[in-house]
């Protein structure tokens, strides 16, 4: 029997690596199929982070292995009433902005990602969540790719701004990375001489009480199930009934 999963990716590059990995893992299974499903926020950070072009392994286009991009979508998000006809064995939220954690705790279902956790309770599919935000204090979190200006010495030519495929590196007096434009492929991190350009920097933020809190409440939802780190998503979907 299929074993069909949703997966939302919803803003946050926090996390986003680490989830694409566990479906990669995945869907190797056998009969499992994977729907991704992204947030506009989601689009833009998995595209810098480097995994929007690699989705189609996770889900290469036919039926249920869809990759569903909310900003193509019509604003009733159609395709999330799968969810209420229980379409799916699991959905997975991972990972969870603030933001979409924020409005799932108020019951708000105006986004893509939002909208199919309240179908999938509708539906009652099971549901788990990896938010970003979930217990107040410092994180470390890990930057897609930026210039850093104490290292750079600004060379006549600048190799990765000639050859970055997209263009997304300008002089705005030294050489910084537009991200509306760059599709995290590293290739300026390879060409830089002097290592300026750094991928995955790990930088503190910090978790408000207030997320903590939104956290608590949608844990208290019925069939939703709230998971730490993404690793903890593969042994949860094979629990409830995988191969
Ligand atoms: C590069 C980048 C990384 C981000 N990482 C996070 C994050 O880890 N957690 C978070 O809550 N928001 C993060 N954000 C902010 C969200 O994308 C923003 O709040 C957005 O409105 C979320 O929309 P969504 O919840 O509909 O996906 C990030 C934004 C950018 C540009």
């Amino acid at each position: 029997m299929e074993f069909r999963i949703a997966w939302c990716i919803t803003g946050a590059g926090h996390f986003l690596l680490e989830s694409f990995e566990v479906f990669l893992k995945l869907v190797k299974k056998k009969d499992v199929k994977v729907t991704t499903f992204l947030s506009c926020a989601g689009e833009e950070v998995a595209r810098v982070y480097g995994i929007l072009d690699r989705l189609e392994k996770i889900s290469p286009g036919n039926y249920y292995q869809e990759i569903i991009l909310e900003r193509e979508q019509d604003k009733g998000f159609p395709k999330t009433g799968r969810f209420a006809r229980n379409r799916y064995s699991a959905l997975v939220i991972s990972p969870a902005t603030a933001n979409t954690v924020a409005k799932m705790a108020c019951g708000i279902a105006d986004t893509l990602i939002t909208s199919a956790f309240a179908q999938a309770q509708k539906g009652e599919v099971p549901t788990y969540v990896v938010p970003t935000d979930l217990r107040a204090g410092i994180v470390m979190t890990k930057l897609p790719a930026l210039v850093d200006h104490d290292i750079c010495i600004d060379c006549d030519t600048c190799l990765p701004l000639e050859k970055c495929p997209n263009n997304a590196i300008k002089i705005i007096e030294k050489p910084v990375i537009d991200l509306t434009l760059c599709r995290g492929c590293k290739t300026c991190v390879e060409l830089c001489p002097h290592s300026a350009i750094i991928f995955g920097k790990e930088i503190k933020t910090k978790v408000r009480k207030l997320d903590e809190e939104n956290v608590n409440k949608v844990s208290q939802l019925e069939g939703v199930k709230i998971l730490k780190h993404p690793s903890e998503i593969y042994d949860a979907i094979f629990y409830i009934g995988g191969n």
